[in-house]
């Protein structure tokens, strides 16, 4: 398995995984455009990939808001679930934040026991007392 930068002919398998693993949410207007513009911005798109049949298996989408980066899109495929990639994809792009010197904001929703589990394992702790809003451009 290889960690290496998104590439734009990715998308199709990306966003096949995205709806497998029950994150994809055709609301947000995720397109290759919009992760081209924010890596111009200093984003950074991981994919976790299978390098002997090119498969991707997982990713991790860090997003830069000039302050911090948001980590969104965090999956690996459930055939490959439970080995030890999403540690790994994790710690990357931790890595890649400590490089930059910037701090990581993700959200998870509190019934998602795997992933809380991961990313409080990697040191990550809650922001008690905050709940999250959201508003689309149709209000
Ligand atoms: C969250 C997710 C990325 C974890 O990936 P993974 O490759 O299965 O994780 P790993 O095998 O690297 O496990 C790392 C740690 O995660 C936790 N974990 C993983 N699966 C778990 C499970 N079923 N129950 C509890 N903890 C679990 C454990 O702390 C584990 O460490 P351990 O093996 O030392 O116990 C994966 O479950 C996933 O893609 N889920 C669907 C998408 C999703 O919800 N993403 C998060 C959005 S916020």
């Amino acid at each position: 398995m290889i960690i290496r930068d998104y590439r734009p002919g990715d998308f199709p398998q990306i966003e096949a995984l995205w709806k497998e693993t029950g994150i994809y949410r055709s609301e947000r207007g995720d397109s290759p455009e919009v992760i081209l513009q924010c890596n111009a911005q200093e984003g950074k798109f991981l994919i976790l990939e299978d390098e002997i049949n090119k498969r991707i298996i997982g990713t991790s989408w860090l997003t830069w808001d000039g302050r911090r980066l948001m980590m969104q899109y965090f999956a690996v495929l459930p055939s490959q679930q439970g080995l030890g990639y999403g540690r790994k994809l994790a710690i990357e792009s931790m890595a890649y934040a400590r490089n930059k010197g910037a701090s990581i904001k993700l959200e998870v929703h509190h019934d998602n026991i795997p992933a809380i589990e991961l990313y409080r394992g990697l040191g990550f702790k809650i922001l008690e007392g905050y709940e999250v809003y959201l508003v689309y451009h149709d209000v």
